[in-house]
């Protein structure tokens, strides 16, 4: 249909021609077209990722920054309704009301960065990078990036998806236990069309800054005339153009289509905006979280993964914070291994999904220490009943879960917001192992793509 409404639109000047064509077209697209005779290449977008990279005497178009590394590190982001001419020796952008200047950015990114580097797939390479992505993001986020109107809001809400979406319900667990902030979470799917009361402060948080509907709840925010933050991993990103305040994961690029230290990233900016709002008193703890994710990743989990490789289903429970990383953990498990995964709040399971136990389906339990414990212990011992293998998640020294479980997998004694992490990543590292194992097309599966930029 778009050629020929450009085809039905050309008389000649190839970038006129495109400015008609896209006045007839609604919903999000990035168009590159060219013309016998016409030496350049015509860029256009709306709602869609399209960046131009600069060259020497050479210019790109591409959906996503990793593509240019290999050519340039200078870049142009687009506005919506931009339209790029781009010839080797000039680079000229439009938009309805004539030319206009845009300027040149430096991606931070390298070409090392989106190489394998000796790692089997790239989410190994990433996940095995979760120490750095952590211990920079935390660094780099000083106190005083966090804006004003997030430390001692009234209301927060939160709209995410997918594996962003589990971090935002970290941040709302955070935000309310640890510094009474009333706050929700919403998918970013489900906000835009039932438009709950919003007021206050709107957090977006998405790794590409592209999931089409993060940036449709964000857009509902700021028609409420909320005060709208972005949590992204790219620089430039549609999000960042949408948001009052942006705050940036260091992550590095995220290749694997299974977002892994996207997320840590995501934890360390999460627990940044906690401490600070409770004025640093856990900073030199948070400092210190990429040691204990070091020690994680030393881990063997091959017991683990023998009890998983078989089973065509599998639970992940877990209480308070651990709930949304059992969430995860049973998102990494299906998306990259194709086993059926659910995660539960432990105490959920005997509503319903207690009639699918049985000696083919096993739990991954987190059993953590604090008010949950006793009856996650209480949850596990239900589960042995019903004869389903668990595979237990505890701190190193724990003398009770080893008697009850399967397997037990000890993660290092620290703060609750470091078991935060260290069990997401064994959570990360069964999924990948059990997928590997499986001769899964781990970074790529199936019918799955790194952003979602539709509806
Ligand atoms: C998880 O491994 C997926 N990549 C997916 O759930 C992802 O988190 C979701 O599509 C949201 O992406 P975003 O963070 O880029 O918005």
């Amino acid at each position: 249909v778009i050629a020929h409404l450009l085809e039905e639109n050309y008389d000649g000047d190839l970038v006129q021609a495109v400015q008609r064509c896209v006045h007839q077209l609604h919903g999000s697209y990035a168009l590159l077209t060219c013309a016998e005779g016409d030496g350049r290449l015509i860029a256009v977008r709306s709602s869609s990722p399209l960046v131009i990279g600069v060259g020497d005497k050479e210019a790109f178009a591409a959906s996503d920054l990793t593509p240019l590394l290999e050519y340039t590190e200078r870049v142009i982001y687009l506005e919506d309704g931009d339209i790029a001419a781009l010839s080797p020796e000039t680079i000229e952008i439009f938009n309805d009301a004539g030319p206009v200047e845009r300027n040149i950015e430096l991606i931070d990114w390298t070409l090392e960065d989106v190489k394998k580097g000796g790692f089997k797939h790239y989410m190994q390479k990433e996940i095995f990078e979760q120490p750095q992505a952590f211990s920079t993001t935390i660094r780099a986020l000083r106190p005083e990036d966090i804006p004003e109107s997030l430390l001692h809001p009234e209301f927060v809400t939160i709209v995410a998806c997918g594996t962003s979406f589990h971090a935002g319900m970290i941040l709302k667990y955070l935000l309310e236990t640890f510094c009474s902030i009333p706050s929700r979470v919403e998918l970013g799917s489900e906000f835009k069309y039932y438009t709950p009361p919003v007021q206050g402060v709107v957090i977006g948080i998405t790794q590409s800054g592209e999931t089409a509907d993060t940036l449709a709840a964000l857009k509902a925010a700021r028609a409420c005339n909320c005060t709208t933050i972005a949590v992204t991993n790219v620089l430039g990103s549609s999000v960042t153009r949408i948001a009052d305040h942006t705050l940036y994961l260091r992550a590095g690029p995220e290749i694997s289509v299974a977002a892994t230290k996207s997320f840590i990233a995501q934890l360390a900016v999460i627990l940044q905006i906690v401490n600070t709002i409770r004025q640093g008193t856990c900073l030199d703890l948070l400092l210190h979280g990429n040691r204990a994710i070091e020690e994680v990743l030393l881990m063997d989990l091959t017991s683990s993964v023998l009890l998983c490789r078989n089973a065509q289903h599998i639970f992940f429970v877990g209480r308070g914070p651990f709930y949304p990383v059992a969430l995860e953990g049973a998102l990494k498990m299906k998306e990259i291994s194709y086993i059926h995964a659910e995660g539960y709040a432990a105490g959920e399971l005997k509503h319903g999904p207690f009639a699918l136990l049985s000696g083919e389906t096993p739990v991954i339990a987190l059993c953590m220490p604090g008010e949950t414990y006793q009856v996650m212990l209480s949850n596990i011992k239900e589960m042995k009943a019903r004869g389903a293998p668990v595979v237990g998640i505890g701190l190193r020294g724990d003398t009770e879960i080893p008697d009850i479980v399967d397997v037990f997998i000890p993660v290092p004694e620290t703060h609750l917001f470091v078991q935060i992490l260290t069990t997401t990543v064994v959570l990360q590292l069964l999924a990948y192992l059990t997928a590997d194992a499986l001769g899964c097309d781990i970074d790529k599966p199936r019918n799955l793509a790194k952003s979602v930029t539709v509806e």
